[in-house]
């Protein structure tokens, strides 16, 4: 049976530093609506036309485009033995489609974790985050800095800066996107006995050791 999981979390809680560790170690397709957008953007289509402007006033783009993105992305053979969700869903609609597409597969979320973490943290690390521009592996100048300065250690791409990782978008993301939308999407889930807390506070090894504690404890309930 496929593992699908959704990690969620405000923006900067380390939802992506986490994802790519689990899902490289689990076999699992790790799915970044983020990346995905930012790389339509890179390649200048339509979707990365329209959402750019979006993304870097803080908004989310709208559900239609991003739940197409979403199912293509969904049929790639990698997906098989499970995924790893990562800023999808965001939004009620987002949960909706995503249910009935899993279901279409008779497949469905086996756990959803939440990241729980203070705004004036999130500041802290998105401010100091850096991302390689070939493939978005992540860095911090204080609490993860590359070995050379603005260059990846794993592909000797340059780092720069997101755009949306200015503070006044980072309080935009944080309301509209955390406060406002993802509530009741938390809810639902709630509701069906699927969301797990963590404390994402903690330095990265701690994170990863309650993390990995919540996804071995799945696997013995399976
Ligand atoms: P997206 O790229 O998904 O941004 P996000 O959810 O806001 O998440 P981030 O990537 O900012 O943070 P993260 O939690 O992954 O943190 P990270 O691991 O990098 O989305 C961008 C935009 O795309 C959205 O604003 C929206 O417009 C659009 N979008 C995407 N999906 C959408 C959807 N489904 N619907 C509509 N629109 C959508 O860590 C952050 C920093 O902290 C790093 O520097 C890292 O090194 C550091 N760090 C990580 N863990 C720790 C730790 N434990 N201690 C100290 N530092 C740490």
């Amino acid at each position: 049976m496929p593992l699908d999981l959704i990690l969620m979390g405000p923006p900067g809680a380390g939802k992506g530093t986490q994802a790519a560790r689990i899902a490289s170690e689990r076999g699992l397709a790790h799915i970044a609506t983020g990346d995905m957008l930012r790389a339509a953007v890179r390649d200048g289509t339509p979707l990365g036309q329209e959402a750019e402007a979006i993304m870097a006033r803080g908004d989310l783009v709208p559900d239609d485009l991003i739940i197409a993105m979403f199912r293509e992305r969904l049929s790639a053979p990698d997906t098989e033995p499970g995924v790893l969700l990562d800023g999808f869903p965001r939004t009620s609609a987002q949960a909706e489609a995503l249910d009935g597409m899993l279901e279409g597969l008779d497949r469905h979320i086996a756990s959803v974790i939440v990241f729980e973490i203070e705004l004036e943290e999130l500041v802290r690390r998105l401010s100091g985050r850096r991302v390689c521009r070939a493939s978005e592996h992540v860095y911090h100048v204080d609490f993860h800095p590359p070995k050379a300065d603005g260059v990846c250690d794993e592909d000797g791409s340059e780092l720069y800066q997101r755009d949306d990782d200015q503070p006044d978008v980072i309080r935009t993301r944080f309301q509209k996107q955390w406060v406002e939308a993802a509530a009741p999407v938390i809810e639902y889930y709630r509701g069906h006995g699927l969301v797990s807390n963590l404390d994402a506070a903690q330095p990265r090894e701690q994170v990863a050791a309650e993390l990995d504690g919540l996804l071995d404890g799945l696997g013995q309930r399976a």
